[in-house]
């Protein structure tokens, strides 16, 4: 299922008793104690004749962390099947460990070809209700995610000699809750739902091929999603870029034949809580060959998902307008190629950027920093934001540090990172903070420019945020390097090989809790807004 799948899924409280629905699937949770949520474990072995119990005590299921057994009722109630999921370590039940039980859940439910399923995790397992049904609904629906958009009906499996099997859907998905819970699972659907469909977006556009998800078509894209919520969009080509004066953006885009855009997306509801606005900006490079520092062949075509950075920005406004989040919030999203030709950058060329602070370009394979110096700088000029957030592919060094369980998360704005830390261990998409003290600026010292766009071997992540340190103008900033965490190389419970559609979770979350802020607030008088 892609994003516009997806929308088809109907997805509902139920406050009925679980053991009555008629789902396929009923979903319940087991910790490895052998026990479960209220008195299930006492009504499941009534309805079921004690066969529950049995299956503990014979070790053929023991409630381990994503541990999942499909008990057939054949017929002693409605469901087909009660799919006991180990929910693991009682202490240790997080929103992150029922997101990803439930996404192995769904993907053993599709093998089976179960086409409606109904979940008892949330209202039980978790005490924050909200985010566990949130979790719940996530880890299904993204867990179903598919890309086979190029692949031909023929080609899709099937069994010898019969037709291709009709791509799996799931059609129904409902949850328990109780009268005191009902109104928190809710609003945890509706969360849910919004982030899927931001995530999804991003996943689709991080796995297009580069021939296909250009600056054009992304931009093309952000219009369509932006017109849809009401926000305002703004796309700049290449002789508006010049004439403004982006010139890293526009030596990047030298090289390409594609025309790069700077994308502009301003989210402005009346309702809006804050004086300045938000700035959210992404690395939108939509195929990174190195340029005429060319990257090696190897792996060259996951090059097509740095442009995760942007999808993040698009998909986390997309997200925020469904939520109706009252901020006030201004997405760019720099789109460009990073080829190498007879018009490219060389090493050795001096670029200008926004602000008109001059780069030696060493490397052109160091090109996220210099379309980040310019978008930065653009933004934080024109809109004198309260915050900037960046989310970049950035640095291959983040991978060396950090793998692929953590964003590198740096900046000048110890209060706002923490929060940023908190939010992402709270929704599952975890960070970890990096210095940037005054030692790593030497590193980007260039004989000839004000500085050069590499600092040499050591702490590669740290010298690139050191960089873009330069064009945030001392405005509250966190950056985020997401390269080891916006694509996973093999399929985990909700994140299907390939573009995993990073950072949206957890800036919709974040921005929802910034919005309640005091300190945002509108000063009397002034702030005016504008345009
Ligand atoms: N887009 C890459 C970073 C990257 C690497 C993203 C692996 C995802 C996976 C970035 O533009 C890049 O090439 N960075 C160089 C910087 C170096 C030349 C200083 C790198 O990390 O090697
Ligand atoms: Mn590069
Ligand atoms: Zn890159």
């Amino acid at each position: 299922m892609n994003e516009s799948e997806m929308e088809n899924i109907t997805v509902e409280v139920q406050t009925g008793d679980p053991f009555s629905v008629s789902a396929a699937g009923l979903i319940v949770g087991v910790w490895d104690d052998g026990r479960m949520a209220l008195d299930w474990k006492k009504r499941l072995d009534a309805v079921l004749g004690g066969e529950f119990s049995r299956i503990l005590e014979h070790g053929e299921f023991r409630g381990e962390s994503r541990e999942i057994f499909f008990l057939p009722t054949f017929g002693k109630i409605p469901a087909r099947y009660v799919i006991l999921a180990g929910l693991g370590h009682r202490d240790k039940t997080s929103s992150e460990s029922i997101r990803k039980i439930s996404g192995t859940v769904a993907n053993a439910a599709r093998r089976r070809n179960l086409t409606t399923l109904h979940s008892t995790l949330a209202s039980n397992a978790h005490d924050d209700v909200d985010l566990a049904s949130e979790a719940v609904v996530e880890g299904t629906l993204l867990g179903l995610y598919t890309f086979s958009q190029y692949k031909s009906r023929d080609e899709r499996p099937s069994r010898k000699g019969k037709a291709p099997k009709p791509e799996y859907a799931l059609s129904r998905l409902t949850l328990s809750a109780s009268k005191d819970t009902e109104k928190k699972v809710r609003r945890g659907i509706e969360w849910a739902r919004a982030v899927v469909r931001g995530t999804c977006l991003a996943r689709d556009l991080g796995n297009h091929p580069a021939n296909v998800a250009t600056p054009t078509m992304i931009a093309d894209t952000a219009a369509r999603e932006a017109v849809r919520r009401g926000i305002r969009f703004t796309s700049f080509d290449r002789d508006k870029l010049e004439e403004m004066g982006l010139g890293a953006l526009v030596g990047v885009a030298k090289g390409s034949v594609e025309p790069p855009r700077l994308i502009q997306l301003e989210y402005c509801p009346e309702k809006a809580q804050n004086a300045k606005p938000i700035l959210l900006v992404g690395k939108t490079l939509t195929f990174d060959s190195g340029g005429i520092s060319l990257k090696p062949a190897e792996k060259m075509e996951a090059m097509k998902g740095d442009m995760s950075g942007g999808a993040a920005v698009l998909g986390t406004l997309m997200a925020v307008a469904d939520l109706g989040i009252p901020l006030w919030i201004v997405g760019l999203m720099p789109a460009t190629e990073n080829m190498p030709s007879g018009s490219a950058n060389k090493p050795g060329d001096v670029l200008k950027a926004y602000n008109g602070k001059t780069i030696e370009v060493i490397n052109t394979d160091a090109e996220g920093r210099l379309i980040l110096a310019d978008a930065l700088s653009y933004g934080a000029k024109n809109f004198d934001p309260a915050l900037i957030i960046d989310l970049a592919t950035l640095t291959g060094a983040v991978t060396v540090a950090l793998g692929a369980h953590a964003i590198g998360v740096l900046g000048n704005d110890p209060k706002r990172i923490s929060e940023v830390l908190a939010i992402g261990e709270k929704v599952g998409e975890k960070g970890w903070h990096l210095p940037l003290f005054e030692e790593y600026f030497e590193q980007i010292k260039s004989p000839v420019a004000d500085m050069q766009n590499v600092g040499g071997r050591g702490a590669g992540t740290i010298t690139a945020a050191a960089f873009l340190s330069h064009f945030v103008d001392d405005k509250p900033w966190v950056h985020l390097d997401i390269a080891g965490t916006a694509w996973v190389e093999s399929d985990e419970p909700y994140k299907p090989k390939g573009n995993v559609g990073i950072g949206i979770r957890l800036l919709t979350h974040f921005l929802s809790d910034l919005s309640g802020e005091k300190d945002l607030r509108k000063a009397s008088g002034k702030g005016s807004k504008k345009k």
